[in-house]
């Protein structure tokens, strides 16, 4: 539940790990399920969103909330898209904050940032504030191997609440395509913030008939 948004209103935010398609399609399904979502990409996250999916997004808040409407056929009252120093967007102040963040993927360098509280830009800031408003923070750290550095800034996130969830898919649900791998990430991080979800079946739900 938002701390004073409107209900169902979340905010995600993609870094430039590999993964931008991840982040893509949790950005479609979250809008599909209609929440409001509060959206925030790095300059990094865009390159790799090029080099990933082939989609060039423009820089520019308008500009890229326009290529993404037009890209995901979604909503557009349902997506606010908020600049890197946007310091007065909802998502910058826990009076006003959605209380559930995503960073989608999540690089090495966002989690250091996010770890240590830099607030240097508006994800790191947005991240700071569900943390110190107790609120849900999902990380979908993606780097391999991980450093001891790493592994220590994802521990001590979790220590402060946040979950940790590795770029990692399975490979039980016999994926046939790289959407099902996708599929399976984005249908792990919806279960966790509470949004229903079709695109995997639950564990044992064969057994279940
Ligand atoms: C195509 C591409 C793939 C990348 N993959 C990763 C990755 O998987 N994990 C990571 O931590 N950084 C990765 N990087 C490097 C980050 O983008 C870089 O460290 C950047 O400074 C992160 O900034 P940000 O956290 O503000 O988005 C990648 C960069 C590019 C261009």
């Amino acid at each position: 539940m938002p701390i004073n948004a409107p209900q169902k209103s979340i905010t995600l935010a993609m870094t430039g790990a590999s993964g931008a398609p991840y982040g893509l399609a949790l950005l479609k399904k979250l809008l599909d399920a209609e929440y409001r979502v509060y959206f925030l990409i790095s300059s990094a996250a865009r390159v790799v969103l090029a080099t990933e999916h082939n989609l060039k997004l423009p820089s520019g808040p308008d500009a890229i909330k326009s290529a993404l409407v037009t890209h995901l056929e979604c909503d557009e009252a349902l997506l606010v898209v908020c600049g890197k120093e946007d310091w007065f967007s909802p998502v910058a102040s826990g009076s006003a904050a959605p209380k559930q963040m995503i960073v989608c993927p999540c690089s090495a360098g966002s989690l250091a940032s996010i770890a240590h509280g830099m607030s240097d830009n508006l994800i790191e800031r947005a991240a700071d504030v569900v943390l110190k408003e107790r609120g849900q923070l999902i990380l979908v750290v993606r780097e391999t191997p991980f450093s001891t550095l790493h592994l220590e800034n994802m521990l001590k996130l979790s220590k402060m609440g946040a979950t940790i969830m590795p770029a990692a898919p399975g490979f039980y649900h016999q994926p046939q395509t790289i959407e099902d791998l996708v599929n399976f990430m984005v249908a792990r991080v919806l279960d966790h913030v509470g949004v229903a979800q079709d695109l995997v079946q639950p564990w044992g739900y064969d057994r279940r008939q």
